[in-house]
């Protein structure tokens, strides 16, 4: 969700008011990907390197992370959205912390679209965590190091038990994947907008889907022959 602060800047306001737009932008889209049959969005709101901005700042998307997280939980039981959060725990407040628990405790049985919030991420750290983890069983003796197979290796991850994204939308101009999803993103579909996050719409996300839509997958392998370009793709956007 790139930015807000561009967003803010632009308007001559400071750049936490663009974190606010930004988390306003939220519930439409969300509720918009939920209609058009998305199973999971994943939102990277804050990664391991964002701890390097200012610390007034950092504080600000702390607070309101909580804010909106009180504000919401209810909402999000009621529109059945299930909270996941993605990311390590160590270095978050501990306020942060005890509502993204409430809030996934509350959601557990919600089942229409899960919403994964990626609160310091990064895929890298997350990557070195999962070999500590199977290292660490393996020399335990509860895992044989040749069952390690990719599977292992998935349910060792932050995103253990969420399929892996079919598509991914990067606002704001920058084609970078910034130690998102690394793994995980290994054969989706790459979707680069200039749209500055707080302005992104549910129709943005719907223009991605008909183009996601559009696109020709073989995940290494060939086309069917009897699919020609320009026919549907057969497998439809499901997370995002
Ligand atoms: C993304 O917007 C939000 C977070 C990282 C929390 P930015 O704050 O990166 O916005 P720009 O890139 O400065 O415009
Ligand atoms: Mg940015």
């Amino acid at each position: 969700m790139d930015g807000n602060g561009r967003w803010a800047q632009s308007r001559g306001l400071p750049r936490v008011d663009g974190h606010r737009a930004g988390a306003l932008a939220i519930r439409p889209v969300l509720e918009c990907a939920a209609e058009i049959g998305i199973q999971v969005l994943t939102l990277y709101s804050f990664s391991s390197e964002n701890w390097s901005r200012p610390v007034a700042e950092v504080d600000a998307l702390m607070a309101l992370c909580v804010e909106k997280l009180v504000e919401e939980r209810d909402g999000l039981v009621r529109s059945g959205v299930r909270l996941k959060r993605v990311g390590l725990r160590d270095g978050l407040p501990t306020r942060v912390l005890d509502e993204l628990d409430a809030t996934e405790q509350a959601t557990a049985a919600c089942n229409r679209i899960t919403l994964a919030l990626a609160l310091n991420y990064g895929a890298r750290a997350e990557l070195v965590a999962a070999a500590r983890h199977l290292a660490t069983r393996a020399t335990e003796g509860s895992l044989a190091v040749d069952t390690i197979d990719e599977a292992q290796v998935s349910s060792a991850l932050c995103t253990s038990g969420l399929p892996d994204p079919d598509l991914l939308i990067r606002t704001a101009g920058q084609q970078r994947l910034s130690n998102f999803l690394l793994w995980q993103l290994s054969y989706a579909e790459l979707l680069f907008l200039d749209v500055l996050w707080p302005d992104f719409r549910p129709t943005h996300l719907r223009d991605a889907a008909t183009e996601f839509a559009a696109r020709k997958r073989t995940f290494g392998g060939v086309l069917p022959p009897t699919l020609s370009k320009g026919d549907p793709n057969p497998l439809s956007a499901r997370t995002v």
